[in-house]
């Protein structure tokens, strides 16, 4: 039995680890740790854990913690991560990271957007970015994975068909996305309610940090510099990221060659879902599931594209990418605990 240890677990994301973790069948979950003041059971913090899981909450001690784990998921806030995984590293121990410490490759491009040094570029350089529907050869080999962003996720598969077949302009490509409220984690969102009640509004516009994460991703795939412009908004829903992602096309296409293009780029793989002809993502078809969908709409006559992916911000944006990711390195099946 694989024996994971989870750091951060009282957060969004770690719960929604929790959730799955506690019914795949592979593994035990050995210590639950988080910043919380006082231990407590995690049954008492989460209370539909009672008889699955009885392990208590507490600070980390990584003197006990990282000899009883074979894994560590760190569901911890950026600028956390980078002095926590080292410690289960060092040991031999292999982390899938969510926080953005080890999503950028270069460390001054970090220092910009997350206004901190870089502590760990040793490892940083070994980083894996988990993005299965792209890097699922190197994660099957990688000690460490950095575990893609929510919006990241979700624009980046909306846009790989077309990079692949080199078919659009990338000097403008725009995205307008919407998240859910619990993309700011627990204790911001409790902040956020009651301003974004009967709201919606737009917030670090061309600005936020997750585009230069999606234009090293992108630039990465199609081997020529991309920068995007992307807006974010945030919408008064719990869960949830629609992108909406607009292109002008090189040639001419049609509707049907476009959705060919994207049903056989993700063909095979099990969490993307390309919708048929006239069909457009909604949230609630993805949330609570690690799935995303795509819908696609051409235009021939003025060569534009329009292509709309939905997610859950915390499965496959998140905890379910993060399991994919696990299944992956330990050679189990890719969907186990996530369908
Ligand atoms: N929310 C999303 O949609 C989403 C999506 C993708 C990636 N992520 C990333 O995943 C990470 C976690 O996000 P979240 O939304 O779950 O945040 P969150 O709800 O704020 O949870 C953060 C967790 O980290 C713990 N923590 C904070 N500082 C700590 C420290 N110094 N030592 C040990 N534990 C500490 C917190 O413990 P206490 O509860 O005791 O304070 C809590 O368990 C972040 O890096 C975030 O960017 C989040």
């Amino acid at each position: 039995m694989l024996k994971i240890a989870i750091v951060g677990a009282t957060g969004y994301a770690g719960e929604e680890l929790l959730k799955v973790l506690v019914n795949h069948p592979r593994l035990k979950i050995t210590s639950v740790s988080a910043k919380i003041d006082k231990p407590q059971k995690i049954d008492q913090v989460f209370p539909y854990l009672k008889g699955k899981l009885d392990l208590i909450c507490k600070e980390p001690d990584f003197s006990q913690i990282v000899p009883d784990c074979d894994l560590a998921f760190l569901a911890l806030p950026h600028r956390v991560s980078m002095d926590v995984a080292p410690q289960f590293l060092h040991g031999g121990k292999k982390v899938i990271d969510l926080s953005a410490d080890y999503r950028l490759k270069e460390t001054s491009v970090y220092e910009k957007w997350y206004a901190a040094k870089h502590k760990d570029p040793e490892h940083l350089k070994g980083a894996v970015y988990g993005l299965p529907e792209v890097y699922r050869k190197k994660i099957k080999q990688a000690q460490l994975i950095a575990n893609p962003g929510c919006y990241p996720t979700g624009i980046i598969l909306g846009c790989l068909p077309f990079l692949s077949k080199h078919a659009v302009f990338t000097e403008n490509i725009i995205v307008d996305a919407k998240t859910g409220l619990s993309g700011a984690g627990r204790e911001k969102e409790a902040l956020l309610i009651p301003q974004m009640q009967d709201n919606f509004r737009a917030y670090k516009v061309d600005e936020h940090q997750h585009s230069p994460e999606i234009n090293q991703e992108l630039s990465g795939f199609a081997k020529e510099k991309i920068e995007i412009t992307f807006t974010p908004h945030l919408i008064p829903i719990k869960r949830g990221i629609l992108s909406t992602i607009y292109f002008q096309l090189k040639n001419r296409i049609s509707q049907e060659e476009a959705q060919k293009l994207y049903q056989d780029f993700y063909q095979n793989e099990p969490f993307v879902k390309v919708l048929p002809e006239g069909k457009f993502p909604q949230l609630r078809d993805v949330v609570k599931t690690n799935f995303c969908h795509i819908g696609l709409k051409v235009n021939p006559a003025r060569k534009t594209a329009i292509v709309i992916s939905a997610i859950d911000n915390l499965v496959k944006g998140a905890s379910g990418q993060a399991v994919q990711n696990m299944n992956i390195m330990y050679g189990f099946e890719e969907t186990e605990g996530l369908k």
